[in-house]
């Protein structure tokens, strides 16, 4: 959620900053800003409010410093605007703040500064940030004690850098809840709130930790604490390949993603499948057998769409290891009080692992004594460390907002988890060996799904202009029906509800007409009559009808019929909702939406 970046080196700044905002701006995109320290001394500013082409437009050829920072901006204090986008300067135009998270007690410190002279130039929090450092960086005080100081005065979640005009041959940068990584070059030092700004320049990194600051120069950096006692830091390297971060000749990362699914479920489970004893390998988990044999109960927490993969997970572990186990909202757990027991496992799911609810129902499961496995994508990132172990999904970066490979990921790493689980309770090895080939098999059924896209495109303008969809499903096809009204209704904006086919009669029948088309989920497993049932029961009401399906079902059923390839039952839910994505997918380009970027939303939301 808003994306920062900063430069300092013997180049033009300006050119990296650009970029590297536009890598970041599926982070947030409704305004964006640059500051550089002018060679001539003094700070230069743009900001503007829409996408970065729009900053880009606005920036003068001689908009040129060694020195500078960046922010594209998803607003959270004040409406998307000029005034409101980053970075905010002091009355003195003598600092240069980029923000992202949420001062608390920002209400309270604006009136004190404003008592004290500041005239506030916009309705942020952010800027508090920058007439505080700029009240405590007077009369020669170094850039870092200034903004250590006024950190000290902050209540809240922020990732910063700091730009200063009297010292433009440092940067100072500071994380609180919200992430900053600092990117290593020759001679040059770069600083960003996510990697992908960063892999053109340099692969060596350093994660700031929570509570650390940074001054960052051309030729190196120091990390510190808000108590100035220095820390170490060894930079890792990043092994993501650049070519990641382009659409690599698709029309939409969201395209590429949902296409690179054969290859990141293939990385998912790389090394980590055991013939000879038909289980599964997670180095990862930091758990023996007999620790696992221990636990009687799993809690699966998640946001969105990691939640959904949460349920499909939930379903896994109970199937295959007959364990109970149980998927909720991170958001809801957090503030309910939860109930934290011994014997249950907790598995935390994020893609980006940031999403700060997920985040805080981690840390409250840990501050009560529970323990907790991630199942994230971003190695690093803050839920990963903050987990006692846990399965990287290693699906690569995932820039479009909507997920795609990461949750099928998701999926395919709780099948391990169920897998080994299971061989450790009581899943035969017969049973072992049916989901070890299931697994294996995934990539090329996938492919075979995709193969479909053309046809799923014509299917998608047919129905795109739909009042609304209704997706429904049984156990299994659930989950499957829940992240297909996800997707389709956040990338498309078409009004779509998820339903238990078995619920339909209780309610949601009386929505059923030509205009409200059903998407059904029909696997050829134990349910299979009962989901036809419930097709009669919407044709009998004259509702059309998309079956996802592995054998199309009569005629006088469906109106149309996606069929995908069978996996075994447990599995199925991964093949399903594949295609699933791509109606979501086409429906959007159908209606002319920007796909990548959907209206109102982020790709991690790092507040609460
Ligand atoms: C849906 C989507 C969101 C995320 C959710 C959690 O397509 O992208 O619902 O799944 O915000 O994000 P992560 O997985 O990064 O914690």
């Amino acid at each position: 959620m808003c994306g920062i970046v900063a430069y300092i080196g013997p180049k033009d700044a300006t050119p990296f900053l650009l970029e590297g905002l536009a890598r970041l701006e599926y982070r947030g995109y409704d305004s964006a800003g640059v500051a550089v320290a002018g060679r001539t001394g003094g700070l230069k500013l743009r900001k503007v409010k829409g996408r970065v082409a729009d900053l880009a437009a606005a920036v003068p050829a001689r908009f040129k410093g060694g020195t500078g920072i960046g922010h594209t901006r998803w607003a959270t204090h004040g409406v998307p605007s000029d005034a409101n986008a980053h970075p905010h300067l002091d009355n003195a135009e003598r600092i240069a703040v980029v923000h992202n998270g949420i001062i608390e007690n920002a209400d309270e410190l604006r009136a004190k500064l404003t008592a004290d002279g500041a005239v506030f130039r916009s309705e942020t929090d952010t800027e508090v940030l920058s007439h505080l450092i700029a009240a405590h960086a007077a009369g020669g005080v170094e850039l870092e004690d200034a903004v250590r100081a006024a950190l000290g005065r902050v209540v809240g979640t922020y990732g910063i850098a700091v730009l200063d005009a009297e010292q433009p041959d440092r940067i100072v940068v500071a994380r609180n809840g919200s992430p900053i990584v600092l990117g290593i070059g020759e001679k040059e030092m770069f600083a960003a709130s996510d990697v992908s700004a960063l892999v053109r320049y340099t692969r060596q990194v350093v994660h700031l930790e929570d509570g650390e600051l940074a001054t960052v120069r051309a030729d190196g950096f120091r990390t510190f604490t808000a108590d100035a006692r220095t820390t170490h830091r060894q930079p890792s390297t990043v092994d993501w390949e650049i070519d990641s971060f382009d659409t690599g000749g698709y029309e939409h990362y969201l395209l590429k993603e949902i296409h690179e699914q054969p290859g990141s479920v293939e990385r998912t489970l790389s090394g980590r499948l055991d013939e000879r004893f038909s289980t599964a390998h997670l180095g990862g988990l930091n758990l023996d057998a007999r620790e696992l044999r221990e636990i009687r109960r799993v809690k699966i927490l998640g946001c969105g769409s990691a939640y959904y993969a949460g349920e499909m997970g939930a379903q896994l572990i109970e199937e295959l290891a007959r364990i109970p186990a149980h998927s909720e909202p991170a958001s809801e757990f957090r503030y309910r009080n939860p109930v934290i027991e011994a014997d249950t496992l907790y598995v935390a799911v994020s893609q980006s692992g940031e999403t700060y609810d997920t985040l805080a129902a981690v840390q409250e499961i840990k501050r009560k004594g529970g323990r907790v496995l991630g199942v994230v994508n971003t190695v690093g990132s803050a839920i990963a460390r903050e987990c006692d172990g846990g399965i990287y999904l290693h699906a690569g970066p995932e820039v479009s907002v909507a997920s795609t490979k990461a949750f099928t990921s998701t999926v395919v790493a709780f099948a391990l988890l169920a897998l080994h689980f299971g061989r450790i309770h009581d899943l035969s090895p017969a049973d072992g060996r049916r989901i070890v080939a299931a697994l294996q098999a995934l990539p090329d059924q996938i492919r075979e799904v995709l193969d479909q896209s053309e046809a799923i495109a014509k299917l998608a303008a047919e129905y795109a202009d739909s009042t609304g969809m209704m997706f429904i499903g049984r156990v299994r096809g659930y989950p499957v029906a829940r992240e297909g009204a996800q997707k389709l209704k956040e990338i498309s904006y078409v009004h779509a509800e998820a339903y238990p086919a078995s619920e339909l009669k209780h309610g949601p029948l009386a929505l059923i007409s030509p205009e409200l088309p059903t998407v059904a989920l029909v696997p050829d497993d134990e349910l299979l009559d009962k989901n036809l049932t419930t097709l009669g029961e919407i044709k009998a009401r004259s509702g059309r009808v998309i079956a996802v399906a592995h054998r199309r079902p009569e005629d006088r059923l469906v109106d149309h019929c996606i069929l995908v390839p069978k996996s075994e039952p447990e599995l199925d839910p991964l093949l399903l909702n594949i295609p699933l994505q791509l109606l979501a997918y086409h429906a959007a380009v159908a209606l002319g939406r920007d796909v990548d970027k959907p209206r109102n939303l982020a790709k991690s939301v790092t507040v609460e």
